[in-house]
């Protein structure tokens, strides 16, 4: 059988500096794994506009749609800031997000011991905490027409439109379902079906998708601002979450963040199962391009490493390697490596990027 194919599009800032590290690691895994991917790369975002003068090639984007898993590092800077709205390097990857059509957004919030003191909640409210937040992500109210600013007599009118169909519904709830099977088997599907027509939808074709095709899955509904509460409350009372577009933007922000750095934050976006049965599927760290800290050795390159990570686990079904490298990461922090991004207030001496990449791989070893 053929290799699985990995397209890497570091990106710019800090995604190269970052992205160098996964590559290390990728090469670990083929070394001692026999885990071996045919990795190509290709440029995105601004890197792309200064060479091409588009923030992605059509031939990259192709290559896009022709490859296992996407791994992207960051795009955007303030160098891009005046570029025009159609070439701006957020294009890029907007266009990979559209024409790959990933809908199913998944947002980890994984607190890592070594860090439970790091978080803004107590210690024993985080500790432990391995929740997934699924949102969905081509749809909803960003999406939905009619939309715009108009004028109706004398003031102006702001409008956007919450627009759910029944297969877009259906097919993010699949994506959580299947999510859970691999977890606790448990999800929360999350909606406003109090006071939304698009929410009783939601709420309805989620029952069913479930009653149908995973009766063996635990589910719940909760309304979401309710939802929001008890992620600050109790967030270890949840699983698999699901929800829209809007509330998964800001409910995936608030629990990313009850785990401490943005350097730390992985992602996963995917689409429908292609030919070989894997989804499409791009990686990603959270975080932007961080300009303040690009150069400086300063990266912490672990949102991407665990990004990585979610790559073997939902694209290529190595859940044992996913573990293996997400527990390296668990190790080096509990002995101690800290980058600048992870420096509490008691101070000590930050680790570089490369030597973060350094000690994950000698804790791989
Ligand atoms: P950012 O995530 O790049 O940085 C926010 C803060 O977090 C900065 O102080 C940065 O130094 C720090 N930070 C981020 N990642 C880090 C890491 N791995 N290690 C250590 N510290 C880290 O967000 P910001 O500053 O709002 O945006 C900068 C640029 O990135 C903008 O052009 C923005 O449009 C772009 N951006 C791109 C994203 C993407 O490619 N998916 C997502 C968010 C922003
Ligand atoms: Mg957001």
């Amino acid at each position: 059988m053929a290799n699985p194919s990995l397209l890497i599009l570091p990106g710019d800032g800090i995604g190269p500096e970052v992205m160098a590290e996964v590559r290390r690691v990728i090469d670990w895994f083929g070394a001692n794994k026999g885990l071996t991917f045919d990795v190509s790369e290709d440029l995105v975002g601004g890197a792309s506009y200064d060479k091409h003068g588009t923030p992605l090639t059509d031939a990259a984007m192709a290559k896009a749609q022709e490859v296992d898993a996407v791994l992207l590092g960051a795009v955007g800077g303030p160098k891009y800031d005046d570029l025009d709205f159609s070439v701006k390097p957020e294009r890029g990857l907007l266009r990979l997000r559209k024409e790959m059509d990933l809908f199913s957004n998944l947002r980890p919030a994984q607190c890592f011991d070594a860090l439970a003191d790091f978080s803004s909640l107590k210690h024993d409210i985080v500790a432990g905490l391995d929740i997934m937040i699924v949102r969905e992500l081509t749809s909803g109210v960003y999406f939905g027409e009619p939309r715009g600013i108009h004028k109706e007599g004398n003031e102006r009118v702001g409008i956007n439109t919450q627009r759910y169909t029944e297969s877009e519904i259906a097919r993010v709830s699949r994506s959580a379902f299947e999510l859970a099977r691999k977890r606790s088997n448990k999800v929360c599907s999350m909606e406003k079906a109090n006071v939304m027509e698009s929410g009783v939808l939601w709420r309805d074709v989620v029952q069913e998708i479930h009653d149908a095709e995973y009766p063996d899955v635990e589910l719940s509904h909760m309304y979401a601002d309710n939802g929001a509460m008890q992620l600050v409350r109790a967030p270890k009372q949840f699983d698999v979450i699901v929800t829209d577009n809007l509330f998964g933007d800001i409910l995936s922000d608030c629990a990313a963040m009850l785990t401490g750095s943005l350097g730390m934050l992985p992602s996963a976006s995917l689409g429908l199962p292609m030919a070989n049965g894997r989804p499409k599927a791009l990686y990603e760290p959270v975080h932007g391009s961080a300009p303040d800290i690009t150069g400086q050795g300063k990266a912490n390159p672990i949102a991407c490493i665990l990004s990585f990570a979610m790559a073997l686990r939902y694209s290529f079904d190595e859940g044992d390697n996913a573990d293996l490298l997400e527990g390296a990461v668990q190790q080096v922090l509990a002995d101690g490596a800290r980058t600048a991004d992870l420096m509490g207030p008691e101070g000590g001496t930050p680790i570089s990027t490369t030597e973060m990449g350094d000690a994950i791989l000698a804790a791989l070893d």
